[in-house]
């Protein structure tokens, strides 16, 4: 593993930087405020390759690798938290299990458009009753003959209110436990699959976090993905992918805050000069590169292990844990160096420390990634 990046790398970040720079931060602010889904800002952003950074080209991808895709959600996310995780939905969420799973024909279908851009997709795991105990699903798929009938609800679906495609896991077998769970490729506009409710929610505002009902929703049996009982584990795998792209999302604020940091710390003056001239205020600033720096490493890490083809679920919780929580301690710094102003919804800094909030929550809050961890830790 290189500790550095390649000049290929440099070069997709500096693409991805100039275009985060251009035509995701003009609208961070307004569409926090608004709520309104970036649809536009994804469409330019499919134009580069970053709905399907490691895609293969056979499927609609950029047929990069998976330091790319952490390259692009960081960069993304530095400037727009809800845009960065809705690219990262799309892709580790969305089009990894049906390409690590899938059919040909699903792949073909399925995958081609949403690598583009052309579509939406989302992650439909988590039930009111099944959070971090994801296996407690109670959404049930009935066989009856060449469909299945999809009955249950899923919540804090990303992307869930305006996706064209979900990734739907139900019970096909009760009395089997997370063994009698399958995963299945539902389209929004299959009959039966409704957008029960929008959330409103501390921060990532833009994300279209919904939560979803099914009722009698006829999925063809072509659409199951894998083989019925494997959902459980199709579900795990995918949330390696995932945890990764958070972890992604989750430096990218800190480093986000850093830089207004740095800017703001330069420019207010009190006692009579800057205040980056303070050491209190310079040791903020150093912790936060630090530990900025720390997560990248960690990220990059978890990252190769997934181009190498080795198992990376501990890294990809380490780096989760680390880079979330590290994002948190980053944020607050950065609001403390800001002052008053920090409070204020027109400085940056008060919606990233919104947003960075729910990196410790979704795809495996801390307590989930520390019960990993530790799992690997005892059983060896
Ligand atoms: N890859 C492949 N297989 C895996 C796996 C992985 N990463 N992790 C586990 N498995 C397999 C196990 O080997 C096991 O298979 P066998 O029974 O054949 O041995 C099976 O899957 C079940 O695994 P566990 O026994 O470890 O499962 P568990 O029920 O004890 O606990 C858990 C698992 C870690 C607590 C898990 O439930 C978990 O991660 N919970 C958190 C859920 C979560 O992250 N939810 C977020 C949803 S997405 C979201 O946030 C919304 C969004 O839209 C972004």
């Amino acid at each position: 593993m290189h500790l550095e990046l390649s000049d290929d790398h440099k070069m997709i970040q500096k693409t991805v930087r100039e275009f985060a720079e251009k035509e995701i931060k003009p609208l961070a602010h307004e569409i926090d405020q608004s709520g309104e889904f970036p649809r536009e800002s994804i469409r330019k952003a499919a134009e580069l390759g970053f709905t399907g950074v490691y895609v293969p080209e056979a499927y609609g991808g950029a047929g990069l690798d998976h330091i790319a895709q952490t390259i692009v959600i960081e960069e993304i996310s530095r400037v727009c938290a809800s845009t960065g995780v809705i690219l990262s939905v799309c892709t580790t969420l969305f089009c990894d299990p049906i390409l690590r799973f899938g059919t040909e024909e699903q792949k073909q279908t399925y995958v081609t458009p949403h690598a583009r851009g052309e579509k939406i997709g989302c992650y439909c795991l988590t039930e009111p009753q099944a959070g971090s105990d994801a296996a407690n699903q109670k959404t049930t798929a009935v066989r009856k003959g060449d469909c299945y009938i999809l009955n249950g609800t899923k919540a804090w679906v990303t992307n869930g209110s305006v996706a064209d495609t979900a990734i739907v896991y139900a019970v096909t077998d009760p009395t089997k436990g997370p063994k009698g769970i399958s995963a299945f490729i539902v389209e929004t506009g299959f009959e039966g699959f409704k957008v029960a409710k929008e959330e409103k929610k501390m921060g990532i505002n833009a994300t279209a976090t919904a939560e979803i009902s099914l009722q009698d929703c006829k999925v063809p049996a072509k659409n199951l993905l894998g083989e019925e009982g494997i959902g459980f584990k199709i579900a795990l795998r995918t949330l390696d992918d995932g945890r990764v792209g958070i972890a992604a999302q989750a430096t990218g604020i800190a480093q986000g805050a850093l830089d207004e940091a740095l800017g703001y710390s330069q420019e207010r003056v009190q006692f009579g000069q800057p205040i980056s001239n303070f050491q209190a205020v310079r040791f903020m600033l150093a912790d936060m590169a630090t530990e900025i720096e720390a997560a990248r490493l960690l990220l990059r890490r978890a990252a190769w292990m997934q181009d190498n083809a080795k198992r990376y679920t501990v890294e990809a919780s380490v780096a989760k844990l680390f880079a979330s929580e590290m994002a948190q301690r980053a944020c607050h710094k950065a609001v403390q160096i800001h002052g008053g102003y920090g409070y204020s919804r027109d400085y940056a800094v008060e919606r990233m420390y919104r947003d960075q909030r729910i990196t410790e929550i979704y795809e495996g809050t801390s307590e989930i990634q520390r019960l990993v961890i530790a799992r690997n830790l005892l059983s060896t």
